[in-house]
């Protein structure tokens, strides 16, 4: 909403009342402690213990240790003003392996930190996926009996619902926000595609079996969900759908706009809110899986349970084009470098750079990209939508006095709560911004080279000193809106 002051000089941008005002972050991302109360390893402890697969050879073994630290960081949250906090929960560290029963020790972690948020005010949004898959689903122990495989094994869907059922059954009398995945797209396409990501593989086949099967553990964990849950319970899924833009209007070029759509997009809002997958991007993928024995009778029903949210993470638009040789950017189309394509049907697709305003992450900065995709979603599937995240990296500096002045980052912020604003102007139900970062953390292939945060880290100290950006954001928090 605009509102314009009666002598017609300062314009503020309101959000509506309840609008929730966050952060997001991730557990391997900030946890460390990777060993403490019987948790196992995850596919990002493995992938970022290979020699070089993540920048500096960096870990999450310690990363800010905010598994110690998380009064200190919540304190920080309600300095700020935060009213709402999107933290993921990690799988190996609440049901060691992958199956069975869960572990009250790591639980414990996560009441605790739920009961620290509520008692200063600030309203928990639980992530269940957060791409740190215990290895054991992955790689089973020798001479065991169960099935493994990660992703592309249909048997990890089930195991993913299971788990969702023992996380809603501890937390669910004091956390009513959940999200099963975070941005599937990339546990599927650059962990089993590109190889960028945890685990590492590269088979245009099982990325594509992999993300039918996070489709299916997304539709059994909300049943999960629903069944341990009270009926008040929000269920939302965070999906960083692509905003894709020809890079003209010849024929082939929208052509590749389609494909890019089809496989980066539709594949999840297609089953998870329609139940099904488009014709074109089964014809697209059809030389690469049989899709009639990948799917079977029941999943898309079970997909498209119903949800009451629609997260939403974007950072920039992408701009493609038929395949133009040499002229390319690294088809990875931002995390992380590698050979192989993530775009299973579409590889020969051609990625630009949307303008040569950049970020650290070499992201073009496009605000525009945020309201568009609001709008399309609140138009294609009038779901009361939140920005699960949204923010910026940026090479920040330390000045002698202590403190840490990021004015791009606050431009970034500023120009898409803007975007925000104009998308719930022109009608979308938008109910809440999650900014990535609350902390500088580990940016999982780039390690800690990349700072996302509005508090700084030290990695050597690990003292938190709040960004210019941070002071900037609480403002508009206490204000409800942007001047
Ligand atoms: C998103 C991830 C998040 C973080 C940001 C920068 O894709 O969900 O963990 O890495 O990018």
């Amino acid at each position: 909403m605009t509102v314009v002051s009666p002598d017609n000089r300062r314009t503020r941008r309101e959000f509506p009342p309840g609008f929730a005002w966050g952060t997001a972050t991730a557990a391997y991302q900030i946890e460390g402690a990777v060993t403490e109360g019987g948790r196992t390893p995850s596919i990002w402890d493995t992938f970022s213990h290979t020699p070089g697969k993540v920048a500096n050879g960096d870990t999450g073994d310690i990363a800010l240790d905010h598994y110690r630290r998380f009064r200190e960081d919540i304190r920080l949250m309600a300095d700020l003003g935060l009213t709402s906090y999107r933290f993921s929960i990690s799988w190996p560290r609440v049901q060691p392996t992958g199956r069975g029963p869960a572990a009250e020790r790591g639980l414990d972690f996560y009441r605790e930190l739920v009961d620290e948020l509520l008692s200063h005010g600030i309203t928990p949004v639980a992530t269940l996926y957060h791409w740190d898959l215990p290895q054991e689903l992955e790689t089973p122990p020798t001479g065991g009996s169960a099935a493994g495989g990660g992703w592309p094994s249909r048997d990890t869907a089930y195991r993913f619902a299971d788990y969702a059922g023992l996380a809603a059954e501890a937390l669910g009398d004091r956390v009513s926000t959940w999200t099963t995945l975070n941005e599937p797209w990339c546990s599927a396409f650059l962990g089993y595609g590109a190889g960028v990501h945890a685990p590492g593989r590269t088979d245009p086949a099982d990325a594509l079996r992999a993300a039918h099967h996070l489709n299916l553990g997304h539709g059994l964990a909300v049943g999960a969900l629903r069944a341990a849950l009270p009926a008040s319970a929000q269920l939302a899924v965070s999906l960083n759908l692509h905003v894709v833009r020809p890079l003209s209007e010849r024929p082939e070029d929208l052509e590749a706009v389609r494909r890019i759509d089809a496989v980066g997009n539709r594949i999840w809002t297609g089953p998870m809110l329609k139940g099904r997958y488009d014709e074109d991007l089964l014809q697209d993928t059809a030389h690469l899986v049989d899709w009639d024995a990948l799917v079977h009778e029941g999943d898309l029903a079970e997909i498209s349970r119903p949800i009451d949210l629609l997260g939403l993470n974007y950072y920039n638009p992408t701009v493609v084009s038929a395949s133009a040789p040499g002229q390319a950017l690294p088809r990875d189309d931002g995390h992380g470098g590698g050979t192989a394509s993530p775009w299973p049907g579409a590889e020969d697709v051609a990625f630009h750079r949307a303008n040569d305003d950049l970020t650290a992450m070499d992201w073009p900065i496009d605000p525009t990209g945020l309201s568009d995709c609001l709008l399309a979603m609140h138009r294609e599937f009038g779901l009361p939508l939140l920005v699960s995240e949204n923010g910026a990296a940026f090479q920040d500096t330390v000045a002698p006095d202590g403190t840490v002045h990021d004015p791009e980052r606050t431009a970034y912020l500023r120009g898409h709560l803007d975007a925000v604003a104009d998308a719930i102007a022109a009608g979308a139900d938008v109910r809440g911004y999650f900014l990535w970062s609350l902390l500088d953390n580990f940016e999982w292939a780039y390690g800690y080279d990349k700072r996302f945060g509005i508090v700084h880290v030290d990695y050597d100290t690990l003292v938190r000193t709040p960004k210019s950006s941070a002071h900037w954001y609480a403002g508009v928090i206490r204000r409800g809106g942007l001047d």
